[in-house]
């Protein structure tokens, strides 16, 4: 009998896991190995969605949720931030070769790497970049509804913010299996949690950047 069954896992997610797998075996830990297209827009992200850690004591001790985490780049961003003295990390990624590429590199014991689609526990602070961008061929309608149901599980699980980035409807639509999302849409949907969300949109890359504060 099986006690524990693993969170269900949408079938249209199965090629996502595949084609990030198959770019991180091709060009390694490189942001092309993740699908971005160079360092430094996966770097400007970053510290976007770091802006919502702003106004925190000065050597604060928090604990981060990354969902989509990669090979662990984000964790290595947070690391080299001088205010952050002691960070808990938990990256989890839906893309065994992913987690294999972080854990082989990232032996920090503040950091837990760990294949898997659900955090297991809370954490003060979460953040989500790209990993709702990558569609491929699932119907726009049912990708709304995953990430809107996502964000509702990520919030469940995080104490103080959610930061999360998406593509930008309104820069383009190309129909080329990447997700564009309405940020007013979102920002709409979010407002439902908290009545502190703000959107940045003025960034020089073709997406946004919502927090959600409790
Ligand atoms: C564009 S990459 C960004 C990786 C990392 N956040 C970064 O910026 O370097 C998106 C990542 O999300 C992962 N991913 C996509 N959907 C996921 C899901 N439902 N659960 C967990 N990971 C997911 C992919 O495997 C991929 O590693």
């Amino acid at each position: 009998m099986k006690l524990f069954s693993k969170p269900h896992r949408p079938h249209f997610l199965e090629d996502v896991s595949l084609i990030f797998g198959h770019r991180v075996r091709k060009y390694g830990r490189t942001p092309a190995g993740v699908l971005w297209k160079n360092s430094e827009g996966q770097q400007l992200r970053f510290e976007l969605l770091a802006g919502i850690l702003d106004g925190l004591p000065v050597s604060a001790t928090i604990s981060v949720n990354d969902f989509g985490c990669g090979y662990g780049a984000l964790y290595e961003f947070l690391g080299n931030l001088p205010s952050l003295a002691d960070l808990t990390y938990t990256g989890i990624d839906i893309s065994g070769d992913m987690i294999n590429a972080a854990k082989k590199q990232i032996k920090s014991k503040n950091a837990i790497f760990k294949e898997a689609i659900q955090f297991d526990s809370p954490a003060d602070f979460t953040f989500v970049s790209g990993t709702f961008n990558l569609k491929i061929d699932a119907a726009d309608v049912l990708w709304n509804d995953y990430v809107k149901s996502t964000l509702r599980d990520l919030w469940l699980k995080t104490n103080k913010g959610l930061a999360f980035n998406m593509l930008d409807k309104n820069h383009h639509d190309r129909g080329d299996g990447l997700y564009y999302a309405d940020a007013t849409e979102f920002l709409d949907f979010c407002s439902e949690f908290s009545n502190d969300v703000t959107l940045i949109n003025d960034y020089p890359l073709d997406e946004w950047t919502i927090f959600i504060r409790r």
